[in-house]
């Protein structure tokens, strides 16, 4: 591993120098949404007189009162459905009016001086009463595969389990809400936004105002967070362009707290079916997993609970299916490591069942069943650590001391669990381009349509350029965030340093080719710049790195890895549970920047956390609502619920994934977690949790 390099951006960031979207000088109106309080139905009248003639109050849009649009039929956008568009009610939430003022406080308030009344309709609400209505969708992933006969492995088992698994509707929480200002100058719209990806702003955008997208240019300042909530274009950036052509003039919005629970999505609450066979010393014959997810009704995302189930074990039969309910509740979305993240609550909470069953300790019925082959695609792993991850947590965690028998260990009085689980996650790669320009001062520039979400890209990229072009880190600035640079994916999926990563190299090191031309000598250092520049006349000499994941296109099954050990105990006279020690190994390719990769499992750990013990929203049934809508009352992890967390990689080389030798670390953390605190739990007690959040008084 290459030696850790400090953040960027640390500085600016805790001396409150850096600028998110709500700093940014602004000069327009402020717009603020008055939301609907029933789940679905229909606006019998709206009444907005004294809202229209309050001080401040520039213009009040109700339903139907902007240009029609919809619906979008776009990848890049979160749902398909535009609110204010009519009167429909689709979801708790849904925007009904959209106030502009010159202040954002008098917009909020005048908001509450709309009167609307509804004619409410009986909403469709629980996943579960309405399972029966599970429908496939078709999207990046199939939503159902089979090797094999699961039928035929399981008469050859000698031990079955089968379990119902559940896990809540959980909300991104990101620290900055979203936000966005939208200022037309003619026909050109300049937008600036909260964003993981601004080209898929630009194109969700020109799809829906019917614009060449070359009028739009998207750009993001630093980003407080997005989790997958800002992965998507969603109807505030758009509700604000079309705004902000009808009045005129620029128009900002920036959600409160309380509408980030309704209007930019949400994980969605799981239920999977799963069945494992093996026979009597641990060999997999079956495995069995259907999950279902919540959905929207008219939208189409689908938590693929069950994708990591088709390659993680070496198994003959495997049968997997993932459906949706729709339901009268808001779309949800991708969250921290969607789909593997989820699922792997219910398949390693289901392989601790079947290890208690087999009498065979957790590490080794892993072990026993390491796929060396993807056994569903039947392709080779373009690389795969995970067997030095078991091992090696195995180790560092102390795991030969555990005794298996539940509630056989104590400490001070408190019963002590211990718990593993396996991570597994799909790795992700999207097209990249940078530009890489060597300057007449001794630094190196960097420029991609990249994202500072917090996640380090700027930092990271700085050590790709750096290592290619044999300088120091420091002097290389990276500009990111606008869609006026070269184009790259979003900032999801783990596939940053992936492929933004590859991009950068590749020009760095065509930038080293044609510095070595111009001065007909090897390895030109930065230090030389100034001199060779100045001889041949030019400012700067630039070369462009594209990386298209076709290149190197391998036929190889990709994915990051991890194995997560961790010690729960329940403490006090509640007996409360926490996490108290944790220690994850994780086989992601090349690490490179260990400061930040290890800053980023740390990161995903402690959502995992969250999952395992805090964050359930609970949805009403009566009123089809989510009832939390704040962070007092949706309960993310704090400083002291967090223990002391050891972070190892196994920091191998993936020669396939990309030109960096990475995959990625952005989601892996926060995957099998909430499976080995729920297996901590039941060794410490005996009770078998199959839902998570773990419930304090939880009972066998
Ligand atoms: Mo993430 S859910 O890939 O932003």
């Amino acid at each position: 591993m290459s030696p850790p390099v400090p953040r960027a951006d640390a500085i600016a960031k805790v001396t409150g120098s850096a600028q998110y979207l709500a700093d940014l000088p602004f000069d327009g109106l402020d717009g603020a949404f008055l939301t609907s309080s029933i789940a679905r139905g229909r606006i019998l009248s709206i009444d907005a007189t004294a809202a229209r003639g309050m001080a401040g109050v520039t213009r009040v849009f109700l339903p139907g009162e902007l240009p029609r649009i919809g619906p979008i039929d776009h990848w890049a956008a979160g749902q398909a459905n535009l609110p204010l568009m009519d009167d429909r009610i689709r979801h708790e939430g849904q925007p009904v009016a959209l106030v502009l003022a010159t202040n954002g406080l008098v917009a909020a308030e005048a908001t509450g001086r709309i009167e609307v009344r509804f004619r409410s309709e009986p909403a469709r609400a629980s996943l579960e009463g309405w399972a029966s209505e599970a429908v496939e969708v078709e999207d990046w992933a199939a939503s159902a595969t089979e090797v094999g006969s699961v039928e035929t492995g399981l008469a050859a088992a000698a031990v079955v389990v089968e379990g119902r698994y559940r896990t809540a509707d959980r909300h991104h929480a990101a620290l900055e809400p979203a936000a966005v200002i939208a200022r037309w100058h003619g026909s050109e719209l300049e937008v600036w936004v909260a964003t993981q990806w601004v080209f898929g702003v630009r194109a969700a955008l020109g799809s829906a105002l019917g614009i060449p997208v070359e009028r739009i240019r998207v750009r993001t300042p630093f980003v407080g967070g997005g989790f997958g909530a800002k992965g998507s274009t969603w109807p505030i950036e758009i509700l604000a362009a079309i705004a902000a052509r009808e009045v005129g003039r620029p128009v900002r919005i920036v959600l409160p707290r309380s509408q980030t629970f309704t209007l930019h999505g949400y994980q969605p609450a799981t239920e999977q079916a799963i069945t494992l066979g093996a026979t009597g010393d641990g060999r997999l014959t079956a495995i069995r997993h259907h999950g279902i997810s919540a959905g929207a009704t008219g939208e189409d995302y689908v938590e693929h609970t069950s994708v990591g189930s088709r390659s993680l074990y070496a198994c003959p039969n495997i049968e997997t299916r993932d459906r949706i309910v729709r339901l009268d509740r808001p779309q949800p979305t991708f969250m921290r490591a969607p789909h593997e993240g989820p699922g792997m609550v219910g398949l390693e909470i289901a392989m601790d069942e079947l290890a208690v069953a087999l009498a065979l300790d957790p590490v080794e019925l892993r072990l026993r069943n390491y796929a060396t082959v993807d056994p569903t695609s039947g392709k080779p792993f373009s690389s795969k650590a995970l067997d030095w991850c078991y091992r090696h947590g195995a180790e560092v965690f102390g795991w030969a001391r555990r005794t298996p028998a539940p509630g056989s260990m104590r400490e001070g009085g408190s019963l002590v669990g211990w718990g593993m689980a396996s991570a597994t996650m799909s790795t992700f790669r999207f097209g990249s381009s940078a530009r890489v320009t060597a300057r007449r001062d001794g630094t190196v520039l960097v420029e991609t349509a990249s994202h500072e979400i917090g996640t380090g890209v700027g930092t990271m990229l700085r050590v790709v350029a750096a290592e290619a072009l044999g300088t120091d880190p420091e002097r290389v600035e990276v500009r990111l965030g606008d869609t006026a640079l070269p184009e790259a994916g979003g900032t999801f999926g783990s596939g940053t340093t992936l492929g933004v990563g590859s991009a950068v190299r590749l020009g760095a090191l065509r930038l080293m080719a044609k510095l070595e031309s111009l001065a007909a000598e090897p390895a030109v250092r930065a230090d030389e710049y100034p001199e060779l520049l100045a001889l041949r006349g030019l400012d700067q000499v630039s070369e462009m790195g594209v990386w298209s994941p076709r290149r190197g296109e391998s036929g190889h099954s990709m994915h990051a890895y991890g194995a997560i050990f961790v010690e729960v105990r329940l403490e006090g006279r509640l007996s409360i549970p926490r996490v108290t020690r944790c220690v994850g190994d994780y086989s992601a390719g090349k690490i490179i920047n260990p400061s930040g990769a290890r800053s980023q499992v740390v990161g995903g750990i402690t959502w995992g956390i969250g999952q395992a013990l805090l964050e359930d929203s609970r949805f009403d049934p009566a009123t089809a609502r989510f009832l939390a809508k704040s962070l007092s009352s949706y309960h993310v992890p704090v400083q002291s619920d967090v223990p002391e967390i050891e972070v190892f990689f196994a920091d191998e080389y993936d020669p396939h994934a990309s030109e960096v030798g990475a995959r990625g670390v952005g989601e892996i953390g926060a995957i099998g977690v909430g499976a080995a605190v729920a297996n901590a739990f039941f060794h410490a007690t005996g009770i078998r949790v199959r839902r998570l959040p773990v419930e304090v008084g939880s009972r066998a």
